[in-house]
């Protein structure tokens, strides 16, 4: 691959939002390595669309411990990408990474204990190479680990230089409460929420982002796509290659439902009156509310993410496309 020289108007070409009551502005697009960037994966392509993210003004990287497969994997492809070509860049970019989901055998390896969530950075600065992460997630409430235990080790880590900032992910509403007040007291506050929100799961990402914006927290949407469910490749079955067929994808073929089908057809033509594909719209839906800060996106490849990329040419809905694309989904 040749070498890179990014685009000097990078910054030009995205539109940034602050993430809550920090000054701290994030591009509306973050570049998600789940899926796409792992060790079964292309390792070229991943290369390009990192370099495409950068040029076109993503800065904002978002990893964690697990993802791969094989587990892992993804934080040492962004580790061999950054050395190469954005390694001069460090302070421009911006790359989270979590821990709380199953990562290694034994009862410290999954979870959020202190334990698990410090040693899993530790773990993750070694894979990606990197000094410190700009934000360190608990990537899930486990249901036994005291909120208060995880959130001070999530403190800790920012204590010792290993994050810049904090985040939670996923948390029900009672504990993604208790997580803002502990870590406000600490002085260390919740940067981002990080949760799934898209037009599929709509209650729940609307939940989460009125709590985060009235505790000053910013909020990152995961899956806008629903996965892929949200653009017309399921609309004539299941491809071969896409997230519902790869045996490593996390979208099962039972969830792609003839409801969410019927519902992604319909949603299709109201994206066509728009003048937007049915992805550039679902994306646009979730960057309409501005207490979103970013969307990460989660392409597969370069043509998936310049065209996501155009979503944020237009992301204001009349009222009359509000109710409809409401009726569409009530139906489900
Ligand atoms: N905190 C958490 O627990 C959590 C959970 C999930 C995700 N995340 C983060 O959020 C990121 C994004 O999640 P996600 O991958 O589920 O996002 P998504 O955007 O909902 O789904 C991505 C998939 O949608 C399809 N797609 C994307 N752009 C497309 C386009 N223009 N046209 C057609 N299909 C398109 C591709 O499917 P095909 O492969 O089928 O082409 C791609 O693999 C992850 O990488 C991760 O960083 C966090």
């Amino acid at each position: 691959m040749k070498d890179y020289s990014p685009n000097p108007s990078r910054y030009d070409a995205m539109k940034w939002r602050r993430c809550g009551s920090s000054s701290l502005r994030l591009p509306v697009f973050s570049l998600g390595f789940w899926h796409n960037f792992g060790s079964v994966d292309d390792f070229g392509e991943a290369t390009a669309m990192v370099r495409l993210a950068f040029d076109s003004g993503i800065c904002s990287f978002d990893l964690a411990n697990n993802y791969g497969p094989q587990p892992g994997s993804a934080e040492e492809n962004f580790g061999r990408i950054f050395r190469k070509d954005l390694a001069a860049h460090r302070d421009e970019i911006f790359v989270s990474s979590k821990a709380g989901h199953l990562m290694w055998p034994g009862p410290y390896g999954d979870g959020s204990s202190r334990k698990s969530i410090i040693a899993s950075c530790e773990q993750s600065l070694r894979r990606t190479g990197l000094e410190y992460f700009d934000i360190f997630y608990s990537h899930r409430y486990d249901g036994e680990t005291p909120v208060e235990e995880t959130m001070q080790a999530l403190v800790d880590l920012v204590r010792q230089g290993k994050a810049l900032y904090a985040g939670i992910s996923k948390y029900p509403p009672l504990q993604q409460m208790q997580a803002y007040r502990y870590l406000s007291s600490a002085g260390v506050p919740c940067l981002l929420s990080q949760y799934c929100y898209n037009m599929f799961a709509r209650e729940e990402g609307e939940a989460a982002l009125e709590n985060a914006a009235a505790k000053g927290s910013g909020f990152i949407a995961f899956s806008p796509l629903s996965q892929g469910l949200l653009t017309d490749k399921y609309l004539h079955g299941i491809p071969e290659d896409s997230r519902a067929a790869r045996p490593t994808g996390f979208l099962q073929a039972g969830q792609v439902t003839p409801e969410k089908v019927a519902a992604a057809a319909k949603l299709g033509s109201i994206a066509e009156s728009r003048g937007q594909s049915l992805a550039q719209m679902a994306l646009a839906w979730v960057l309409r509310d501005e207490k979103v800060s970013s969307v990460i996106l989660g392409p597969r490849n370069c043509s998936q993410l310049e065209s996501n990329l155009k979503a944020m040419d237009n992301t204001v809905f009349s009222e009359s496309e509000l109710q409809k694309i409401d009726s569409i989904l009530n139906e489900i």
